[in-house]
This record gives structure tokens, C-alpha cells and sequence, in this order.
């Protein structure tokens, strides 16, 4: 059963997902999927001086590609930018209380989407940015 290959934390997540939603004003908005599922994930962020003040996102997608978004947005909040940038495959990997290995993208689907947006936003010169269709 597909249900045995899931932790509770996953599950809980992708049921009751954190910061679901959209925001009514943003900084950056970064949408993006994983081309061979199809699943997709948009993060909205407000910034205050370099930090992400309010974060949320939407997104189609497995349960491990949810929840690991939703543990993200958790992860993200309050937090400057550098340090957002500096959130490593294997933090998201431990805050789901470990993933196996084929299914390492579905885990990574947020964290690259919002490091992406991140990126774009400061190549931007930290103007209101908004990217889509970036793929992992
Ligand atoms: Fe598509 Fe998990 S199956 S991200």
C-alpha cells in the first residue's frame, strides 16, 4: 500500500498543509514543477528588510512534494535571505524525517522552486519579481 512508504509527518502535511494559500501582497512569486510528474508548486514571499516576513504557497503535487513545501514555509519565516539560501537538501531531507531515494526530487520540488525565485529576485536588484515554469 502507497500509504506505508509515507511518515506521519508527510501524511499530516499533505492532509493539513502550513501557510497554504496565497498572499495579498508579495515580493517574489516562483512557480515551478517537475516536468516528468507534472507536479507544480507556487511560493508567494513578502520581504522586510532582506528577510521573509510572510510566506505562502500552492501547489498540485504528491504528498512528499506537499509537505516537504509546507515544512519549508515553516523553515523560511523569519529568516534572512541568506540564510533561506543556505537550506540544504539534507535539512529538508531530516524535517520529513527522511525520504527514500526515488523519491528525492518530489522532496526537493519546493526548496528549488524557492531558492530559484530567491535568486531571480536578487538578480532583479530586490524588485517585486515574479518567475514561472522553472523546472527541476
Ligand atoms: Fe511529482 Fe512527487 S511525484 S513531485
Amino acid at each position: 500500500m502507497a500509504d506505508e512508504i509515507y511518515s506521519e509527518i508527510i501524511l499530516d502535511l499533505y492532509k493539513n498543509p502550513q501557510n497554504f494559500g496565497h498572499l495579498k501582497e508579495y515580493d517574489i512569486k516562483a512557480s515551478g514543477g517537475n516536468p516528468i510528474c507534472g507536479d507544480e508548486v507556487s511560493f508567494e514571499v513578502k520581504i522586510d528588510q532582506d528577510k521573509i516576513n510572510e510566506i505562502k504557497f500552492v501547489g498540485e503535487g504528491c504528498a512528499i512534494s506537499k509537505a516537504s513545501s509546507s515544512l519549508l514555509t515553516e523553515m523560511a519565516k523569519g529568516k534572512p535571505l541568506w540564510e533561506v539560501k543556505k537550506i540544504s537538501n539534507q535539512d529538508v531531507f531530516e524535517s520529513l524525517g527522511g525520504v527514500i531515494q526515488t523519491r528525492i526530487k518530489c522532496a526537493l520540488l519546493g526548496i528549488s522552486v524557492l531558492k530559484m525565485g530567491i535568486e531571480k529576485f536578487e538578480q532583479n536588484g530586490k524588485r517585486k519579481t515574479e518567475v514561472q515554469n522553472l523546472r527541476i
